[in-house]
């Protein structure tokens, strides 16, 4: 039992993780007596990565630099397993924290585990059952929960699951969706700078804005084709419909959206985008009437905006936002995601009763939860 501050080190490497991440370091960081916090990247995100430390005004104390263009699931994961051990050794942490279901988190946990390093798991326990979607996520998830020692579960849908699991009650903590502390700070302190008509001037009063996201791997091929034709769809049908589609960087989403959707761009009511930073895609939440996702961080926030969203996935590992009645699943279908956006555009009725659903994902206090959890453990606890 020591009284020194634990040392954690946080690491991560998409966009995602760093957006429900910098809550929780920026708060550790504003408690010295109590956690010593080092951070480091892996690089999985380059461009998009960078981005998002700026913004958030984090300085990676290692990055790893790990991502080539069209990168396997395996040489990544791999360049993560080698380059962090050394940095383990060096840095000797008490905990190491990941954050959901990327290659970094899995490959980072399993590092730490190799080192006999304790691990907490932020956003744990949440599951499809299905390995082949979210596809690699959900085993990535599944290993990081064999492994952690600390789960952070958002809702009590998701402890139960680790529960199911068979991992010690004492273990998990509900404490919500980081997301929805980045969500909280993004709306109170950054979108008040942002002067959106400027930024976004091609944005009409006379017309409604779809937002759109898409780039999950088990979709890629036809699904992807599908999802495509179904936004070509929309805009043909729906005369002041805006949509507006920051497009991600991966080449396999890149080239069907440019193939598909470029010639819809001479209608001037598609924009497709480079990906924007956090506070502008809030600002197109804020703006948008209804969002087409299949994004796990989207349909989380969309409640949050008063926004119905649409969720081009068979299977969610966030199913309380259905439940609740915010989120619909329409697949990658052409006709399904037709018809659903139809009909939130059509019927007023049933885009109110979207729209006005309370977030069921976090109340913006995760981030104390968690850390108080970890300043509470004063030994790290062996598994049962
Ligand atoms: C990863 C995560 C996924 C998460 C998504 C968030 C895994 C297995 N998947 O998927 O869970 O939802 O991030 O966006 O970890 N690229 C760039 N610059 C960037 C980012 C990506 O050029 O800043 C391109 C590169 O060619 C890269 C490719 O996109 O090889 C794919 O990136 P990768 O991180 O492997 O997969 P994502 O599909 O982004
Ligand atoms: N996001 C963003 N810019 C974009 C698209 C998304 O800042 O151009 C944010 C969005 O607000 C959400 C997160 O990125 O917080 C979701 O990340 P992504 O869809 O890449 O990953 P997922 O959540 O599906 O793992």
């Amino acid at each position: 039992m020591t009284d020194r501050p634990k040392k954690l080190l946080f690491v991560f490497g998409t966009r995602p993780e760093t957006i429900k991440l910098f809550p929780l370091i920026a708060a550790a960081k504003a408690q010295p007596q109590r956690f010593e916090v080092q951070v480091c990247v892996s690089g999985q995100h380059r461009q998009m990565l960078d981005a998002f430390l700026q913004l958030f005004a984090i300085a990676p104390d290692v990055d790893l630099d790990v991502m080539q263009q069209g990168q396997t699931l395996s040489s990544l994961a791999a360049r993560v397993l080698e380059r962090l051990d050394p940095v383990l050794v060096h840095l000797a942490p008490d905990v190491v924290l990941v954050q959901g279901d990327t290659t970094t988190a899995m490959a980072a946990a399993l590092a730490a585990f190799h080192r006999q390093i304790a691990v907490g798991h932020v956003e744990a326990g949440l599951r499809t059952w299905d390995l082949a979607a979210p596809f690699p996520e959900e085993l990535n998830r599944q290993v990081v929960g064999r492994i952690a020692q600390y789960h952070f579960a958002p809702t009590a849908w998701a402890r139960d699951n680790l529960l199911r699991e068979g991992v010690a009650a004492q273990r998990i903590w509900v404490t919500g969706n980081t997301g929805i502390d980045a969500v909280a700070h993004v709306r109170q302190h950054l979108l008040p700078k942002l002067n959106v008509a400027e930024r976004f001037a091609f944005l009409r009063p006379d017309q409604r804005l779809m937002l759109v996201t898409g780039h999950r791997r088990e979709s890629f091929g036809a699904g992807f084709e599908s999802l495509c034709l179904a936004i070509g769809d929309a805009i043909d049908r729906h005369p002041d419909l805006c949509v507006v589609y920051p497009v991600h960087l991966n080449p396999n989403v890149q080239a069907p959206v440019q193939r598909i959707l470029g010639p819809a761009v001479a209608t001037g009511r598609l924009h497709l985008l480079p990906p924007v930073d956090y506070l502008e895609f809030a600002a197109l939440l804020n703006a948008a009437y209804l969002v087409l996702t299949d994004s796990g961080g989207v349909q989380e926030e969309a409640p949050s905006y008063g926004k119905p969203a649409l969720c081009m996935r068979s299977v969610t590992e966030r199913p309380e936002g259905v439940e609740a009645g915010a989120v619909r699943l329409v697949g990658t279908d052409r006709a399904a995601i037709t018809a659903a956006v139809d009909q939130l555009l059509t019927d007023e009725q049933a885009w109110r009763k979207m729209a006005e659903v309370r977030n069921p994902y976090g109340d913006g206090q995760a981030s104390g939860r968690i850390l108080d959890a970890l300043g509470a453990c004063r030994s790290i606890p062996t598994r049962s």
